[in-house]
């Protein structure tokens, strides 16, 4: 599952136990409720939790955690250290894990906040489409929620 690009010194690896202190400082640096670090430990026995790093330094730059099951893959939390933001690591990011995924899954889901327009733009640009809202769906502050969905198939048309 490792991939190593030397071109942008950029890598993609599984999440580490080690790795959860830092994973966790970007989690609350970047979402007002953040998950709780016993989330990220439970992440790492049952779901798809990646790391992209500088393959130089090692600094963790971003984080994901997904959910695979039958041809269906569901992003549950994705974020780019806020120093390191809007320098298109986001969508680097992204687009590899759909590339390193695409054989076994299908279809690619996951919910964002309707303010949250920085990441709309990135999955919109990237091809997911709104399938669906989830009325106040989050809290603090209450908030709909926007399901978006990104179909291979339909790229493939
Ligand atoms: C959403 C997030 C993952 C995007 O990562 P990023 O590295 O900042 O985004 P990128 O630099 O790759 O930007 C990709 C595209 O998003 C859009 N974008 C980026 N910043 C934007 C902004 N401030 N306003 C509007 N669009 C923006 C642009 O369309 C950009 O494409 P372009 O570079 O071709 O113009 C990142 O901002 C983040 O971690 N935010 C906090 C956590 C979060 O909201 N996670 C998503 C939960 S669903």
């Amino acid at each position: 599952m490792d991939y190593i690009d030397k071109k942008t010194n950029h890598g993609i690896r599984k999440m580490k136990e080690s790795d959860l202190t830092t994973v966790h400082k970007i989690e609350q640096d970047c979402f007002p409720e953040p998950w709780p670090m016993q989330a990220f430990k439970e992440s790492l026995k049952y779901n798809e939790s990646l790391i992209l790093y500088d393959i130089t330094t090692n600094e963790i730059l971003a984080f994901q955690i997904g959910i695979g099951v039958l041809d269906e893959y569901s992003i549950c939390n994705i974020a780019v250290n806020p120093v390191h933001q809007k320098k298109g690591l986001g969508k680097y990011f992204l687009t590899n894990i759909i590339e390193m995924h695409f054989k076994k899954y299908e279809k690619y889901f996951l919910e964002v906040r309707k303010s949250n327009k920085q990441a709309i733009a990135l999955y919109h640009k990237l091809g997911f489409k709104v399938i669906y809202t989830r009325n106040r769906y989050y809290s603090n502050p209450i908030e709909d929620a926007l399901v978006m969905m990104f179909s291979l198939s339909e790229r493939r048309q």
